[in-house]
């Protein structure tokens, strides 16, 4: 089991996670959709394995659904050394701060004991690429590592 953790403001970070999940399943894999603000974070480094995905706000600021999650995870300071996770985040590269928001959760839970699966994705919303396409070609790359750590 795959879990899809994602925090957004504006509803972009879910959709990607929706296609990121789709395509998890549609590979045999299976998929669990976490909105960041359902997440406990005592309990998750029993997930095991996660994708981890939310877009920056603001002036490199977290999203509005993805700050309390970093903020419990911030004060808890839970054991996560049995996780493993894969980041994707979404901003636009017009600003000076692009892509903070997925590389500042990263920090925290590499921090916290967790270890990272491949490359931070990236959509930049600037480039006028389909997010949806974005998010697919990246996870297709990581997938069958994601598999076989999640058998
Ligand atoms: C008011 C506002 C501020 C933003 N600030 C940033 C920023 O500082 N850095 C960045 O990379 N993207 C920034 N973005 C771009 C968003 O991250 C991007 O539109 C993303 O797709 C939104 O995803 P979401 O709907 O999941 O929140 C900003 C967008 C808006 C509307």
């Amino acid at each position: 089991m795959i879990k899809v953790l994602f925090g957004t403001e504006s509803g972009n970070s879910e959709m990607a996670a929706e296609d990121i999940a789709q395509y998890i399943r549609d590979s045999g894999e299976s998929a669990q959709l976490v909105p960041m603000e359902d997440c406990d974070v005592s309990e998750l480094a029993g997930a095991g394995l996660a994708i981890v995905i939310t877009s920056t706000y603001g002036e490199g600021e977290l999203p509005e659904t993805t700050q309390p999650f970093y903020d419990s995870l911030a004060e808890i300071r839970p054991d996560l050394s049995a996780l493993k996770f894969a980041a994707f985040g979404l901003g636009d590269s017009t600003y000076e701060t692009y892509g903070n928001g997925i590389d500042v959760v990263s920090a925290l839970l590499r921090e916290l004991g967790a270890q990272q699966v491949g490359d931070t994705g990236r959509h930049d919303a600037a480039k006028g690429l389909a997010l949806s396409q974005v998010a697919v070609d990246w996870v297709r790359k990581y997938l069958p590592e994601l598999g076989r750590l999640a058998a």
